[in-house]
């Protein structure tokens, strides 16, 4: 019995853990993308030639971006300022674009 509840316990905590590091990076994005970017799950970004996170995230996988955001994502972005995250910062904007997957 009390392997279940342990086990219950902890489903709760990372479930929780998960939809906090996705608020984290919804902040993150928020404040550093969103000026060109649509970073939500409809609308269009602000800046046309700015990709919106939803489509973005369809196109490749986005783990692949983490690196990127570590070490500055430069990548064919000339309008783009470049932006460097700290490891856990880059992992909470996976997290919140891996969130925008279920947009159709
Ligand atoms: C000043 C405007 C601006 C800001 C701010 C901005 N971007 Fe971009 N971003 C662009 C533009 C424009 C493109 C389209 C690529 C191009 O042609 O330069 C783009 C493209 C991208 C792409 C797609 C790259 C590809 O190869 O398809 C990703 C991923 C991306 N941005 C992530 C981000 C993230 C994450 C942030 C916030 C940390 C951000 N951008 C902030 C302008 C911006």
């Amino acid at each position: 019995m009390r392997i279940f509840l342990a086990l219950f316990i902890v489903m709760t905590i990372s479930t929780f853990v998960g939809a906090a590091e996705v608020a984290v990076g919804q902040r993150l994005v928020e404040a550093n993308c969103s000026r060109c970017h649509a970073i939500g799950l409809e609308g269009a970004s602000p800046l046309a030639k700015a990709p919106p996170f939803r489509a973005v995230v369809k196109r490749y996988p986005v783990e692949n971006l983490e690196e990127a955001l570590v070490e500055g994502i430069v990548t064919g972005h000339n309008e783009m300022p470049e932006f460097t995250f700290d490891p856990d910062q880059a992992l909470a904007i996976i997290a919140y674009l891996n969130s925008l997957k279920v947009a159709k």
